[in-house]
């Protein structure tokens, strides 16, 4: 499995997506996740237009509706040729299995598939008191990747420092695409659990999902390149500084 790194293209208009776009040269074509604001506010069309332009696309629109729903909206998002789509696996393994059902192009292709676990943004405390889900954070992410395996799902979105014990349970194989990405010398904004990219690496993210470090910088295509070498090319990085 080819490792990448994902750039979150948090974008609320198609003029910011592709201008910010556009700063690349011709032959450099970064893989990009677009997100349910960028999607709500241009529609499906965006989709298309980008991946014209020679990009692969993460479709971030975390689905989770009975298995009827998912599956026919799964068949849609296919016919956009996107890359890598996910569902919240909250919605059980029979919605998620329906998910790979309706991804599953007529010629057998189809995107890759991941899931939600636990949003980073549910600490323990709320699981417990609002979800009524007793056991830790750690064991219900756990659990819930395993129920994406057996769901046939291709990983999931899961912290940089969560790869390994995925790994452990789901198999190496089993991919983990990992946000909280922050380089050693910059903020961390409002993520808490973060790593660096060397870091994610060696923890076992297969992806890495990066925004603002990148798109918030001075010089976009600048930080984007040294997140790829610190990502992909970590002996080449540290060689070279
Ligand atoms: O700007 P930043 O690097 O924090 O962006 C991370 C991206 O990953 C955002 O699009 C955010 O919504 C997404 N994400 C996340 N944590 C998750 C799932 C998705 O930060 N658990």
């Amino acid at each position: 499995m080819a490792k990448d790194v994902i750039i979150a293209c948090d974008f609320s208009s198609r003029a910011a997506v592709l201008d910010f776009l556009d700063r690349f040269p011709e032959g450099e074509k970064p893989f990009v996740k677009i997100g349910m604001e960028l999607f709500y506010a241009e529609g499906p069309g965006i989709v298309r237009e980008i991946k014209a332009r020679g990009h692969r696309i993460f479709l971030d629109l975390k689905l989770h509706d009975i298995p009827n729903t998912v599956r026919k909206a799964m068949a849609v998002l296919s016919g956009l040729d996107v890359d890598l789509v996910n569902v919240h696996a909250a919605g059980t393994i029979e919605m998620m299995r329906a998910a790979l059902e309706g991804l599953t192009r007529p010629d057998g292709t189809r995107p890759l598939l991941i899931a939600v676990t636990q949003l980073t943004s549910t600490d323990e405390d709320r699981m417990k008191r609002e979800l009524l889900i007793r056991r830790g954070l750690g064991r219900a992410i756990v659990h819930y990747a395993r129920n994406a395996r057996e769901a046939g799902l291709d990983g999931v979105v899961c912290s940089p420092l969560e790869s390994k014990m995925i790994k452990e349970a789901c198999g190496s194989d089993f991919l983990t695409v990992t946000p909280g990405i922050r380089f050693a010398d910059a903020a961390a904004d409002d993520q808490r659990r973060i790593t660096t990219p060397a870091q994610a690496r060696e923890l076992g993210s297969d992806y890495i999902v990066v925004g603002r470090p990148i798109t918030a910088a001075p010089d976009p295509v600048a930080a984007y390149r040294r997140c790829v070498a610190e990502f992909l090319h970590p002996q080449i990085d540290s060689y070279e500084r």
